[in-house]
């Protein structure tokens, strides 16, 4: 039987709804507006192509949205008094600095000097302590969205057995921890696995987050499994032009999975959808409001 097809977009478009409708009731009864500010160094194009998407659907589900753009030559105590000045701020409820960021910056560093209530990427080392711990955090957009769409299939993913390729900060580990939040028995396999194939052929949900083109094969995935592909390579066509694939083989796995994310148009919509509910969750916190429903890990 083919496996379902996971629509990202559509899924990460009734999210969007969700926010708009929890927003706009937060602007009625409260008179509260969630603010994001989105802060880009230098011109990298894809940064700048994935900040311009962040600022219009910001402005879509009815937040405010403010950009600060800097000259890549920015010194780095220039970005962290601006940071400082967000941090400070009450009308911004979450901030994000567009990673990469030039050589002569500590990523670290900028990143652990945004307050972490308002750290809507969830990468300051206080919120991965907190998910590390099963408290309240913030959690890292792209993992989130992984979890709400394993959570709308599955019903319940207690007792499942899930590996995730790839160990990375942003996506690996925290996807690691919200599944082992959710009672999964999780394996986190990384590029020195041995015997990786027969680790795969275990789990009744993969996911792939190892930034290697199509690696993931039909064979190694258990029949029925959930397979949930991370990955965004763009690679050569043989007729020419580019073309985006993921890290899992889609056509193979398709074949022998019960349901699978495809690329584009899987996970990669839910990133930003996911900001937007953190904005609003970060928004409701620190006004001492419920949490969003259906929106949070
Ligand atoms: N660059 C690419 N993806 C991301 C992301 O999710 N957050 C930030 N801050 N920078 C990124």
């Amino acid at each position: 039987m083919a496996a379902t097809i996971l629509d990202g977009k559509a899924f990460a478009a009734r999210v969007r709804g969700q926010v708009a409708e929890q927003v706009a009731q937060l602007k009625e009864v409260h008179a509260i507006t969630p603010g994001l500010a989105v802060v880009l160094v230098g011109e990298d194009p894809a940064s700048q192509v994935y900040v311009r998407s962040k600022g219009k659907m910001t402005v879509e589900v009815g937040m405010k949205s403010v950009e600060h753009k800097l000259d890549a030559a920015t010194p780095e105590a220039d970005l962290l008094a601006l940071i400082q000045d967000l941090n400070s701020d009450d009308s911004i409820h979450g901030i994000l600095v567009q990673l990469p960021l030039p050589d002569h910056m500590n990523e670290d560093m900028v990143i652990n000097a945004i307050a972490p209530a308002k750290d809507v990427d969830g990468f300051h080392i206080s919120n991965v302590g907190l998910l590390g711990t099963g408290q309240k955090a913030m959690v890292p957009c792209t993992p989130l969205g992984c979890l709400m769409m394993l959570r709308d299939h599955h019903g319940s993913l207690s007792g499942l057995d899930a590996v995730v390729i790839g160990r990375s900060n942003i996506v690996g580990k925290p996807m690691a921890q919200l599944l082992l939040g959710d009672s999964c028995t999780v394996t986190i396999a990384h590029s020195r696995t041995k015997d990786l194939p027969d680790v795969v052929r275990r789990a009744d949900i993969v996911v792939a987050a190892v930034g290697r083109p199509r690696m993931v094969l039909g064979d190694w995935i258990k029949p029925g499994a959930t397979v949930i592909d991370v990955g965004i390579n763009r690679i050569e066509k043989p007729e020419g032009g580019t073309r985006l694939v993921g890290d899992a083989d889609f056509d193979s796995c398709a074949a022998v999975a019960g349901a699978i994310t495809p690329v584009p148009g899987g996970v990669g919509p839910m990133t930003i959808a996911c900001l937007l509910a953190n904005t609003l969750t970060a928004c409701c916190r620190a006004n001492g409001l419920p949490e969003p429903t259906g929106l949070t890990a």
